[in-house]
């Protein structure tokens, strides 16, 4: 059987930093869920599909193949053959992806090539809904967080050290909207498992925080 750790949580709390790292230690496959809808989210830019467009989002995901695959450990994210991982991380398509992941159509499709992921090798998963709906039956689940502020600052940095250019009190305000679209919808919205364990990393070091999930798989 393989081991499962699930890792939710709201944008921003540094999940897929902390999942990296986790799995680097444990040599467990990182799977970066939200890289899959911000995929899917890309496909439906270029389709010239809106975010308020909810039938057409249906329609147009349907044409979308999306595959991971490892490469020296990283993993690269498909869309219809072509690596997309240099496309995927701007906040048009991370607005883009949080509506369109509220879709049933998306998250069926996508949810699907998860759980194979995990029955398949040992993994750190990361998203929002994995504790609950994708891997039920995880061996470790965490719900991650940190203040608003603190993930604001975090998702800033991360932007400015690409060379993007952006505004700190905004990314502020579209954290707070996605959050809240995150947790609101009606599929699979963000919400800590029962079972999870919170971790609030808003005074942690990065290595604490993996630290502190490496001993709870012990
Ligand atoms: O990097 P950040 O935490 O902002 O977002 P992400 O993990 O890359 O995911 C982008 C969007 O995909 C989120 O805002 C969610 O709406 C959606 N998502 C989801 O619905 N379910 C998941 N398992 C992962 C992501």
């Amino acid at each position: 059987m393989s081991y499962n750790i699930a890792i939710d949580g709201p944008a921003g709390a540094g999940k897929s930093t902390i999942a990296k790292k986790i799995a680097k230690q444990m040599n467990y496959i990182y799977v970066d869920t939200g890289a899959m809808y911000r995929a899917m989210a890309l496909f439906l830019i270029r389709n010239g599909v809106t975010k308020e467009d909810t039938e057409k989002i249906e329609q147009v995901c349907k044409k979308a193949d999306i595959s991971i695959e490892y490469r020296d450990g990283e993993q690269i994210v498909l869309l219809n053959g072509e690596n997309v991982n240099g496309l995927i991380r701007t906040e048009e398509v991370g607005n883009m992806a949080s509506v369109s992941s509220a879709n049933g159509k998306v998250r069926e499709k996508l949810v699907q090539l998860q759980k194979e992921l995990a029955k398949k090798a040992d993994v750190v998963m990361d998203g929002r809904d994995i504790g609950t709906c994708v891997l039920p039956e995880a061996d470790t689940k965490v719900y991650l967080t940190a203040s608003s502020a603190v993930r604001a600052k975090r998702r800033f940095d991360e932007l400015t050290q690409k060379g993007e250019s952006c505004d700190l009190d905004k990314i502020e305000q579209d954290i707070i909207e996605r959050d809240h679209r995150d947790m609101t919808r009606e599929i699979s919205p963000l919400k800590q498992a029962e079972d999870a364990v919170l971790v609030d990393s808003s005074d942690m070091t990065i290595d604490e925080v993996v630290e502190k999930i490496i001993s709870l798989c012990k």
